[in-house]
């Protein structure tokens, strides 16, 4: 697999700004089985989401003997109306301080091959669903702080595929480019209010979903290993970044320059709206 050097990680800092309860929807296996486990280790309980009851049990039963967290699992299907709000209600009388909206995953078709349903599915997963969760549990930030700050974060897994469009993957592009803007606009209007938000551009990673969905013979060395990939976006949420680009895909020597670019356009949006509302 391919080599992504691991960022410093201030484990009980985490811990106390997050902590002690996360949501993560899509938890049952891939990335947001590798969030939950290094959640779990630094002894975050979990409220899990995936469509798989059993799924969720077997992992949730496995952190608890291990970590002695709690958990609450929770079958919904992420793409379903109202999906959103249930996520919201299944931490009730939590107290929750960190979303993570991980599944978001697609199949490689051409758009006018396939009609809008499939389409609409992934709008309601990746926006839709995303905005009622953010939007119930930012609120739940808001009031946890002290002294007018809220405190709390939230990581979007996007994609590389939403720095742009692509083929094949016309809607997953679509709905990761709004997952991404959506982050860094979060993370314009509240990291000063103590509410961290960073979306992931993520890479090619070897999770369950990859395997299903690649050819057979298909070459696996210049796939990342998911587990790396998370722990640095739970480094990048710690450390107050907007946006993780991993390198991946033509012109991928040029993503560090996008990301630190993408950076100063915000910063200076943040700026410029001080002195247009007056702070
Ligand atoms: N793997 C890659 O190469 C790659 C590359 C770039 C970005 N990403 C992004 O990374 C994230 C994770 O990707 P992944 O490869 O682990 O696959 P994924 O299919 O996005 O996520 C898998 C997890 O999400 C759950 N899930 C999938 N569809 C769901 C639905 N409709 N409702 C509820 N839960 C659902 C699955 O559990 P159940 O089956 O139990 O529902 C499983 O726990 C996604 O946002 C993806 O777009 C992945």
């Amino acid at each position: 697999m391919r080599t992504l050097t691991r960022l410093p990680l201030d484990t009980a800092a985490f811990r106390e700004k997050y902590g002690p309860w996360a949501v993560i929807a899509g938890a049952s296996e891939g990335t947001g089985e590798c969030y939950a486990r290094e959640l779990a280790a630094m002894g975050i309980s979990l409220v899990l989401v995936s469509r798989r009851q059993s799924a969720l049990e077997t992992l949730g039963e496995t952190l608890k003997a291990e970590h002695g967290i709690d958990y609450r699992a929770i079958a919904q299907d992420l793409a379903a109306p109202g999906a959103g709000q249930r996520i919201v209600d299944a931490a009730a009388g939590l107290d929750v301080g960190l979303y993570i909206s991980n599944a978001g995953a697609d199949s490689f078709h051409r758009f006018f091959e396939e009609g809008p349903a499939a389409a609409h599915r992934l709008v309601a997963m990746n926006i839709t669903t995303l905005i009622d969760a953010a939007n119930g549990l930012g609120r739940r930030f808001l009031e946890r702080g002290q002294n007018g700050q809220g405190r709390g974060g939230i990581i979007i897994m996007a994609s590389g595929a939403g720095l742009g469009g692509q083929p094949n993957l016309a809607m997953y592009s679509a709905t990761k480019a709004f997952d991404l803007n959506f982050a860094e606009s979060l993370w314009a209007e509240y990291h000063e209010r103590g509410i961290d938000a960073i979306g992931i551009a993520a890479p090619i990673m070897r999770t369950p979903m990859l395997l299903r969905t690649v050819p057979e013979g298909f070459d696996l060395s210049g796939v990342y290993d998911p587990a790396d990939v998370t722990h640095n976006a739970l480094a990048g949420l710690l450390a107050g970044e907007p946006l993780q680009i991993v390198p991946d895909g033509p012109g991928q020597e040029k993503q560090p320059q996008v990301e630190a670019d993408r950076k100063a356009r915000l910063v200076g949006f943040v700026e410029f709206n001080k002195t247009f509302t007056g702070g």
